[in-house]
């Protein structure tokens, strides 16, 4: 279903992701209707930096500093924020990643907008990064934080028979099988596990900070309907041929 905006210039829909700043993609979206039931977002962390990862020069995988690209170098949370708060449904919810340093920031500028804070969510690594291990702990928990919009009744679907956790355990995608095309892309099994509880099925997933365009994909495997906005014309391109190669591979043989 397309979604006509007042001005013309951008013309959304579902199953699609726009070349276009999220916060003027947002305002848009948000004249709309319908707003969105659940929103995905992982911002730029803007922690990109030199390592001392030359102490590991011979190891496999090791790299020499922490440079994610262009996009990480400087970041205004509060706006993006502000237009995910006009678009997304009364009851729907939120779930930001981001670097531990920056979770009370971010929940605080959530909270002034209106947003209630629920809960802080760990995705642990199965595959982290290597480290010295001498001398550090191995990297490998991130974090998201829960929001939920008031107004509405929240989407909670129990995952686990007993108590859901908190810490949700899945591989990072690099190798094995994997196709990695955006450095800080979140593996498809982890956002289909937030997106079985957060939302339901036929629900419209919003992610901001498309990347790689692992919000698609596995909105595509849920039967979620997606949108979506990323900036940078490269991760664009590269994620939009991956939510066609896999539209195909969905798609039934005639
Ligand atoms: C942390 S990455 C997202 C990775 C994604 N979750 C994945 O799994 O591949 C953040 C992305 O946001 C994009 N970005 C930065 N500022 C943006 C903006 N204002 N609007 C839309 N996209 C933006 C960057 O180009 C980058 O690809």
């Amino acid at each position: 279903m397309g979604i006509r905006v007042k001005e013309e210039t951008i013309h959304f829909e579902y199953g699609r992701i726009y070349n276009v700043d999220c916060v003027k993609g947002m305002e848009k979206l948000s004249q709309s209707e319908r707003g969105v039931d659940l929103i995905i977002a992982d911002p730029p962390y803007i922690i990109s930096r030199e390592s001392n990862f030359h102490t590991m020069k011979d190891r496999k995988n090791a790299r020499t500093g922490t440079h994610f690209g262009e996009w990480d170098q400087e970041f205004d949370n509060a706006l993006w924020l502000e237009k995910a708060y006009g678009v997304l449904k009364k009851g729907g919810s939120l779930i930001a990643f981001n670097d531990f340093k920056k979770v009370s920031e971010i929940i605080s500028l959530a909270t002034q907008l209106g947003f209630i804070y629920k809960d802080v969510l760990v995705w642990e690594k199965s595959n982290p990064m290597p480290r010295n291990r001498d001398r550090r702990y191995v990297p490998s928990l991130e974090m998201m934080i829960w929001f939920v919009k008031p107004g509405g009744r929240w989407t909670f679907n129990r995952h686990s028979l007993t108590y859901e956790s908190p810490v949700l355990k899945f591989a990072s995608e690099s190798g094995g099988g994997f196709k990695r095309i955006h450095p800080t892309q979140k593996p498809v099994k982890l956002i289909e596990r937030l997106l079985q509880i957060h939302s339901n099925a036929g629900d419209i997933v919003l992610d901001p900070f498309m990347g790689s365009g692992a919000t698609a994909i596995a909105a595509m495997n849920t039967s979620r309907q997606f949108i979506g906005f990323e900036l940078d014309t490269h991760y664009y391109t590269l994620a939009n041929e991956r939510i066609q190669e896999h539209h195909s591979a969905l798609r039934p043989v005639a």
